[in-house]
């Protein structure tokens, strides 16, 4: 049998799905991540959906969120006096 994945990690799998059930791509995700400032899992399932199914998606949902949740939301560290 053969995996349907190549060794690059589905780097050049068209269809990179973050959640399968809603049909949400990890790019769908990220971009409501950052574009709406999302934080958790519950917040990302009311704005996409993704996650609402049978929730075996939910681990790499709070990797995603926590990935880009981080990058979005830096602040800057020093200030002018
Ligand atoms: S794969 Fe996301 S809810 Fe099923």
């Amino acid at each position: 049998m053969e995996s349907p994945c190549t060794s690059n990690g589905c780097g050049d799998c068209t269809e990179r799905y973050a959640c399968h059930c809603l049909g949400i791509t990890a790019d769908q995700v990220i971009q409501a991540v950052t574009t709406l400032g999302l934080r958790t899992l519950d917040e990302l399932r009311q704005q996409t959906g993704a996650g609402a199914g049978c929730t075996a998606c939910h681990r790499r949902l709070r990797l995603l969120i926590h990935r880009h949740a981080q990058s979005s939301s830096a602040s800057p560290i020093c200030s002018v006096r």
